[in-house]
C-alpha cells in the first residue's frame, strides 16, 4: 500500500535536499488555499487587486520586464540519441542537462516555500488525460496552475492510483536571462525549468507537458498531442460537427475556439461551442473516428486585440476571478490593452506613468481564467471520451500566396499540408515579429522528439479500419495592395466552417487544382460580406508560379530532417511539383 505514492514522496524529498526551501506546502487546489496564496501575493505585490466592482476577484502581475514570453533559444529535449529530439529541437544530453540544472537549483529555495502542485491533464476519469506534479516556488505559479489544470487532491487520488506521472521542477531562480533553462527529458518523463516565471516556461503543465512530453508520450502510445483548439459548431438542426485547428502561438486558436457568429447565421440557430483554445489530445476511438480532449482547464489567452467587437465571449469570460498579467491600468485601477476600446490607460504594464510612447500592455500580455467562466463553453469538454473530430485545419498567418481555404485531397496530402505550415513569427515568443517560418503543424516549438518521426507518426493513423477527419488549410490573415487584410475574419470565419463541414458531408463545391481542393467564392455562403474586388479575387486565387516555388521550397525543408523522413511524405511533395508544372 501506497507504493506508488512512496516514489512520489521519495522525488519531493529529493528535490527539497537539492533546493533547500524553508517549508514544504502540498497543494489541495480548495478554495481556502488559493485565498491564502493570493493573500500572500497581495502582501508583496506579487498581485495588485484590480477594481472590485468592474473586475471582481481579479489581479495584475506584473513580470519581470526580460521575462515576458516562451524562450525557444534555452528550451531543449534532452534525449538519450541526439537524433531523437531532431534538428527542429534543441539538444542537450541528458547528463549535461542534469549536471547544468543541479547547479542552478542548489538551493535556490533557500527562504521560499516549496509548493508540491498535483494535477491532471483532460477530465480526471478520462482514460485520455495524464496526470503531473509540478514543484515550484512560485506562488504566482501556483495560483495560474489552479486555474489552467485539474490540481489537487484528485489528481493526487488519481496518481495514487496510476503511479505514473510526469515530474516537473520550476524555480523562478534569479529571473536573470542568463541563468535561465527550459529542460525536457521525455525518456524519464522530467522537465526542469530554471529562470523565469512566464506562462509558457513556468506553467509546466501546459506546454512544456502537455505538447513536449505528451507529444513523446503519444507517439509509443498510438495518439496525439496537438497545439490546436477544439470547438463544436451546432447547426440550426442542432447537428454538432467538432473541428480540431493548429495556428502558431498569436494567430487566431483563442479567437476562433470562441467565435460568435454572424447575426444571419444567429437568428437562424447556428451556435459555435468551445472546448479548447490551445491544446488537444486525440485517439482513434471504436469506430475509427479520432475522439478528442482540452487537456486544459483555463485559458492563458493574448490580452491585445480582445474586445468586444473581435472576441466577447473572451471579455465576457474575464469579467471576474482573472488573472492579468503585463496588462495596462486605468486611472480607476481596470485592466486595459491595445484594441480594448479607446479609454486611455494611467499606467503601463511595467508600472509606469503612461507617456504614450509605446504600448501601454505588453504585447504577449495574458489572461488566466477558468475555462468554465466562457459563455460558449461546451458541455462536452467535461466527456471523459472526447469529442469526435470530423475536422483538422492547419493554418498561419501567410500576408501572401496562400488562399483563404483549401482542402487536403486525403490524409497523406493532408500531412503534408500540416507539415508545409509557414507562418510570419508574433509577440508569443522573443525574438523578431513579422519573419515568415515553417512551422509544421504549429508545433515546431512544441515537438518533443524528431520532426521527421513525427510526420511518420501521422502518417500512421491512416490504416484499415480507420475513419478520419478531413484535413483543410486556412489564411485568415491574406493582405492586399494597401497591405490590409482582405478577410473581415473573427466571426466570419464561420463560414469557412461551414463550407468544411459541408465538404465533410459531400454537400459543397470546389475546383481540384495540384494543392488541394479550393472554393471559388461562389462555393462559400458570402451574404452580407463586404468583400472589394480584390478580395473576392485573392482569397480564392490559386497563384500556379508561385506555388511552384513554394513546393520546391518544400523540398528542401522536408530534407533538412533527413533519412528519416517518410518517403510517402516525399512522394506526396514530388506528386504536387510534378502536377504544378504539367499542364
Ligand atoms: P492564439 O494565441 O493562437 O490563441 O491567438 P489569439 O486568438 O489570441 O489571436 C492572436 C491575435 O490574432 C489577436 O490579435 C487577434 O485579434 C488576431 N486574430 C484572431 N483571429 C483573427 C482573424 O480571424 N482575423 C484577423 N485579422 N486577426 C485575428
Ligand atoms: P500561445 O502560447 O501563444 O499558443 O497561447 C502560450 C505561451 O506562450 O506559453
Ligand atoms: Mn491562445
Amino acid at each position: 500500500m501506497g507504493s506508488q505514492l512512496d516514489a512520489l514522496n521519495q522525488w519531493v524529498m529529493d528535490v527539497a535536499r537539492l533546493t533547500q526551501p524553508d517549508r514544504i506546502h502540498w497543494c489541495d487546489g480548495s478554495d481556502s488555499e488559493f485565498a491564502e496564496l493570493v493573500r500572500g501575493m497581495e502582501a508583496d505585490g506579487t498581485l495588485l487587486p484590480l477594481n472590485s466592482e468592474t473586475h471582481p476577484e481579479s489581479w495584475l502581475h506584473r513580470s519581470h520586464p526580460d521575462d515576458v514570453a516562451r524562450v525557444e533559444h534555452l528550451t531543449f529535449v534532452c534525449t538519450s540519441d541526439r537524433e531523437d529530439a531532431g534538428p527542429n529541437n534543441h539538444w542537450m544530453s541528458p547528463s549535461d542537462a542534469h549536471a547544468k540544472m543541479d547547479a542552478l537549483f542548489a538551493g535556490c529555495m533557500r527562504g521560499r516555500t516549496m509548493y508540491v502542485i498535483p494535477y491532471c491533464m483532460g477530465p480526471i476519469d478520462s482514460p485520455l488525460a495524464r496526470c503531473g506534479v509540478e514543484i515550484t516556488d512560485s506562488p504566482y505559479v501556483v495560483a495560474n496552475m489552479r486555474i489552467m489544470t485539474r490540481m489537487g487532491a484528485a489528481a493526487l487520488a488519481r496518481i495514487e492510483r496510476e503511479g505514473r506521472f510526469v515530474k516537473g521542477l520550476h524555480s523562478i531562480g534569479e529571473l536573470d536571462p542568463n541563468r535561465r533553462f527550459i529542460m525536457h527529458f521525455p525518456e524519464e518523463l522530467t522537465i526542469q525549468s530554471y529562470g523565469s516565471g512566464y506562462g509558457g516556461n513556468a506553467l509546466l503543465g501546459k506546454k512544456c507537458h502537455a505538447l513536449r512530453i505528451a507529444s513523446h508520450q503519444a507517439r509509443n502510445e498510438g495518439w496525439l498531442a496537438e497545439h490546436m483548439l477544439i470547438l463544436g459548431v451546432e447547426n440550426p438542426k442542432g447537428e454538432t460537427h467538432y473541428i480540431a485547428a493548429a495556428f502558431p502561438s498569436a494567430c487566431g486558436k483563442t479567437n476562433l475556439a470562441m467565435l460568435i457568429p454572424p447575426e444571419g447565421y444567429r437568428n437562424a440557430g447556428w451556435k459555435v461551442w468551445t472546448v479548447g483554445d490551445d491544446i488537444c489530445w486525440m485517439r482513434p476511438g471504436p469506430d475509427g473516428r479520432l475522439y478528442a480532449i482540452n487537456p486544459e482547464a483555463g485559458f492563458f489567452g493574448v490580452a491585445p486585440g480582445t474586445s468586444e467587437k473581435s472576441n466577447p465571449n473572451a471579455l465576457a469570460t474575464i469579467q471576474r476571478k482573472t488573472i492579468f498579467t503585463n496588462v495596462g491600468l486605468t486611472e480607476d485601477g481596470q485592466p486595459w490593452w491595445e484594441g480594448l476600446d479607446d479609454r486611455k490607460p494611467a499606467f503601463d504594464w511595467r508600472g509606469n506613468a503612461y507617456d504614450f510612447s509605446g504600448p501601454a500592455a505588453h504585447p504577449n500580455a495574458r489572461f488566466t481564467v477558468s475555462a468554465r467562466q466562457c459563455p460558449s463553453w461546451s458541455p462536452k469538454a467535461e466527456d471523459a471520451q472526447g469529442v469526435p473530430i470530423s475536422a483538422i485545419v492547419f493554418g498561419g498567418r501567410r500576408a501572401s500566396l496562400v488562399p483563404l481555404v483549401f482542402e487536403a485531397r486525403d490524409w497523406t496530402h493532408g500531412v503534408l499540408v500540416g507539415a508545409a505550415m509557414g507562418s510570419e513569427t508574433t509577440a508569443a515568443a522573443t525574438g523578431a515579429v513579422g519573419v515568415m517560418r515553417r512551422d509544421p503543424m504549429a508545433m515546431k516549438p512544441f515537438c518533443g522528439y524528431n520532426f521527421a518521426d513525427y510526420f511518420a507518426h501521422w502518417l500512421s493513423f491512416d490504416k484499415p479500419g480507420a475513419n478520419l477527419p478531413k484535413i483543410f488549410h486556412v489564411n485568415w490573415f491574406r493582405k492586399g495592395t494597401d497591405g490590409k487584410f482582405l478577410w473581415p475574419g473573427f466571426g466570419e470565419n464561420l463560414r469557412v466552417l461551414e463550407w468544411m463541414i459541408d465538404r465533410v458531408e459531400g454537400r459543397a463545391s470546389a475546383t481540384d487544382t495540384p494543392i488541394g481542393a479550393l472554393p471559388k467564392a461562389d462555393d462559400l455562403r458570402l451574404d452580407g460580406v463586404a468583400l472589394s474586388d480584390e478580395a473576392r479575387r485573392v482569397l480564392f486565387d490559386f497563384d500556379r508560379p508561385g506555388w511552384q516555388a513554394e513546393i520546391d521550397s518544400l523540398e528542401d525543408f522536408l530534407a533538412e530532417f533527413g533519412e528519416r523522413v517518410p518517403d510517402a511524405l516525399k512522394r506526396e511533395q514530388g506528386r504536387i511539383a510534378e502536377e504544378l508544372r504539367a499542364s
